[in-house]
């Protein structure tokens, strides 16, 4: 097994087969070997900067219906809200003398917020603040919008795959989406100029080792700038509420053959890993992460973005995670950076 984490060190890409062999024959011992290799190519590529993203959910309504997801539109129970122009900018004032440099925009795909009315928002926080990079996670949207929210000022775009493979996919989401919609939307994002983001949750239902395998195939086919990987956690909700959370250690491990097969890719360690563990954003970091995305949503909205349940920092201030945030890296030997923390190539 080391064998395959060195081979894959120094050709940055496995065989399907080889990929499976390694996650299948994982040891706590191959765990240990996977995260030195993973945080010595971070730190030759970032050094020991953790970069900070204020994450801005302005909206928990949303038209789909993943099977997996608290804010589906099936789940009748969840008090939907939207945040006005004046509170998403009222959200990165705080987040900027915080000193956030990153705002992303996470919603549910909410057709409220028409394509004039995001490109008004977008050009407004970019003249507002021009040293900061936009980040957007709306989901599914057409060529000509990701263009256009793109020439608004839109930097990079964030829209998880969620898996591979064809037949986990249509098991995860009902009929009428399709991961090949979702491929040609990453492929059309890259092909306009963002910094693209897709991603995945470990342990989803249904996953096998072949659907991890052929998430890392299909990454390493992208290329993206950022990765985001989360364990799944049930939400009582859902048709998903009985089955198992997906496990810290595979996640860990998960990140550490991203890095190693992605060495400048933007890995945070997500806020999911960090509601399954009270250390888990800190030993995501020390397996190969090495973004963090604390909240900056108000906190009287916080409770009603519950993707998943027990999701932390759901009763904090802004400042308040920011400077846990920072001492929580501190604690491991690492620093919280202010600035907009770019993909590598960008610079
Ligand atoms: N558990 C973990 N992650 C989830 N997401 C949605 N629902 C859950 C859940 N129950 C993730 C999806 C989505 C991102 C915003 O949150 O991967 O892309
Ligand atoms: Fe939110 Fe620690 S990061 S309370």
């Amino acid at each position: 097994m080391k064998e395959l984490i060195d081979k894959l060190y120094k050709t940055q890409t496995l065989s399907p087969i080889e990929f499976k062999k390694l996650i299948d024959n994982r040891s706590p011992e191959i765990l240990k070997y996977l995260f030195e290799r993973a945080r010595a190519v971070r730190v030759e590529n970032y050094g020991y900067d953790i970069y900070m993203r204020g994450l801005i959910e302005f909206t928990n309504y949303c038209k789909n219906d993943c099977y997996y997801c608290g804010i589906r539109k099936s789940n009748l129970k969840v008090e939907r809200y939207r945040l006005s122009k004046e509170q998403i900018l009222d959200c990165c004032t705080i987040g900027y003398e915080l000193g956030f440099r990153t705002f992303v925009f996470q919603g549910g795909e909410d057709g409220y917020y028409s394509d004039e009315k995001m490109i008004d928002i977008i050009h407004t926080i970019k003249s507002s603040y021009p040293d900061c990079a936009i980040t957007l996670s709306l989901g599914e949207k057409s060529y000509d919008t990701y263009k256009a929210f793109y020439e608004a000022g839109a930097d990079r775009y964030l829209l998880r795959h969620e898996t591979a493979n064809e037949g986990h996919y249509s098991r995860l989401h009902p009929a009428g989406m399709s991961l090949e919609n979702r491929k040609r939307c990453l492929y059309q994002l890259k092909e306009i100029g963002y910094q693209v983001g897709c991603g995945f949750m470990v342990g989803s239902p249904f996953q096998t080792t072949d659907c991890l395998v052929e998430d890392m195939v299909f990454m390493k086919e992208l290329n993206p700038h950022m990765v985001g990987i989360g364990p799944f956690i049930p939400h009582h909700d859902t048709p998903f509420a009985d089955f198992a959370a997906g496990t810290l250690e595979l996640t860990l491990f998960m990140l550490g053959l991203i890095r190693l097969m992605l060495p400048t890719v933007l890995l945070p360690a997500t806020t999911a890993l960090g509601t399954i563990h009270p250390k888990g954003r800190e030993q995501g970091i020390l397996a190969g992460a090495n973004v963090v995305m604390p909240n900056l949503s108000p906190t009287n909205v916080r409770k009603k973005y519950m993707l998943y349940d027990n999701k932390i920092c759901t009763g904090d201030e802004a400042a308040e995670c920011r400077f846990c945030m920072q001492k929580r890296m501190e604690s491991i030997g690492y620093h919280l950076s202010v600035s907009r923390g770019d993909h590598k190539s960008i610079h």
